[in-house]
């Protein structure tokens, strides 16, 4: 198959790779040419693990391409992805669209021949009717069909999300576009065994949405049980256990911690609001969700303020980890910034180390002094909070930490050390919803 994949963020740019790996000829495009440049030198835009040497070798065995030229990308093409950005439209929440339909018009003009226009990016219901009237309008002897196919994958573990997906989604009625579908995922289907959905467009539209807003209902069911569990004398990880082991609940995203952030949970969950609204059917556990998640990650900083004695003016704190989660650079709706946040308006001085974080962070932090290793920046600390669960976190020496703060404080907001190894190394621990330590 010959595949032409309009935009190389994280789901483009991934995607893209991972065709390309299946077998089939992928062209990337990319308005920005400085991208592209730097993806002929195999500069990742993004820090992902692998993604280097996965489009270093099916580039190297030409199966993978870049270019600036949408036009030269599609013809030809078999199957267009659109996997540009759809962000938060400013002001009201809604998914702003105008990446997706002004691709969709450039893609119109310079179709050559009966492809299958599928839309990757996370576009609210009826998107795709909406491509498909310019289809028609600008492009109406093209005799092109419009696909949902949304993508799951997560950052930091996005080439194995992709390559052993839980289920495939497409979304189209027509039978044509199908068997291109089939054609593209059959090396999963034949490998790995997943599943691949069919169902409308509109239904498939929906159900990113609404497995991005289940997901994030659940982490913050577990988080709000976890301040329960504070209150009680009870301990969230066991209850995360309990609970998870019923295979109606299931185990994962079950991890109390300092909220969820990232590039799509808080806007998707927003956008499906928007669309629930605008259809008199409000989403109100959706709605619960995203107050209670915007105001836990504050409630966070306020959290290690307690811990540090209730007055944090004139000492200083070490942040381990900046990022929304581990193994990506992403800084978006990262809970460490609200937390920072909370500990600079109440006079204190912030010290930080993240792995891959820094850049993105010094773009959106101020007053920060970000140290090169988790023990510098420990170093005459009066408290060390771990924000993110980056793996060298779990490995650290923490009697080495007892020695080098000033007072021996860890608050580990992800959970990652069991309160006897703390005390061991003579630090005071204070987790999250371990209301029995
Ligand atoms: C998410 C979805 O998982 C993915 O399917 C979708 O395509 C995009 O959005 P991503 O944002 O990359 O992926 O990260 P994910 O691993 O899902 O984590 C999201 C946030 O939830 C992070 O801030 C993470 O720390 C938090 N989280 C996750 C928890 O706090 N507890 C958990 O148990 C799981």
């Amino acid at each position: 198959m010959r595949i032409a994949m309009i935009g190389t963020g994280y789901v483009g740019l991934v995607s893209g790779a991972c065709f390309s790996d299946f077998g089939h000829e992928v062209v990337c495009v990319d308005k920005d040419a400085r991208k592209i440049e730097l993806l002929h030198q195999n500069v990742m835009p993004i820090y992902e693990p692998g993604l280097a040497e996965l489009v270093a070798s099916n580039v190297k065995a030409g199966r993978l391409s870049f270019t600036t030229d949408l036009a030269e990308g599609v013809k030809d093409a078999d199957a267009v992805f659109i996997a540009v950005g759809t962000p938060s439209r400013r002001g009201d929440g809604h998914a702003d669209l105008s990446y997706v339909f002004a691709a969709a018009e450039e893609i119109a003009h310079a179709l050559t021949k009966p492809s299958v226009i599928v839309t990757k990016s996370t576009v609210p219901v009826g998107t795709g009717d909406e491509v498909e009237r310019i289809l028609a309008k600008i492009a109406p002897q093209s005799g092109a069909k419009v696909v949902s196919n949304p993508e799951f994958l997560r950052e930091g573990a996005a080439i194995e999300d992709f390559k052993r997906p839980d289920r495939v989604v497409v979304g189209t009625d027509d039978e044509d576009a199908r068997e291109v579908m089939r054609a593209i995922y059959r090396p999963l289907s034949l490998n790995q065994n997943a599943p691949v959905l069919f169902v409308g467009r509109r239904t498939s539209e929906l159900i990113k949405y609404a497995a991005n807003a289940f997901l994030a209902v659940k982490i913050t069911f577990i988080n709000e049980i976890a301040d329960l569990c504070e209150q009680v004398g009870a301990n969230v990880q066991e209850v995360s256990r309990g609970i998870g082991m019923d295979n109606r609940i299931g185990s994962k995203f079950l991890h109390a911690g300092p909220g969820y952030g990232g590039s799509c949970f808080p806007k998707d969950t927003l956008a499906l609001m928007k669309t629930a609204d605008d259809n008199d059917t409000p989403l109100r556990i959706v709605e619960a969700t995203v107050q209670v998640n915007d105001a836990r990650k504050r409630a966070m900083g306020r959290k290690v303020i307690k811990a540090m004695g209730g007055d944090v003016r004139g000492k200083t704190v070490a942040i381990l980890g900046l990022t929304f989660k581990p193994n990506t650079d992403d800084m978006r709706d990262a809970p460490s910034l609200a937390v920072i946040q909370a500990l600079q308006d109440a006079g204190a001085t912030v010290k930080a180390y993240d792995p891959e974080g820094v850049e993105q962070a010094s773009k959106m932090l101020t007053n920060v002094e970000f140290s090169e290793s988790p023990y510098v920046a420990a170093d005459g600390a009066d408290g060390l909070v771990i924000v993110t669960e980056w793996d060298e976190f779990r490995a650290l020496d923490l009697g080495r930490m007892a020695k080098i703060l000033k007072t021996p404080l860890l608050v580990d907001l992800r959970n990652i050390y069991p309160s006897d190894e703390a005390k061991r190394a003579g630090l005071t621990l204070v987790g999250v919803g371990r209301g029995t330590e």
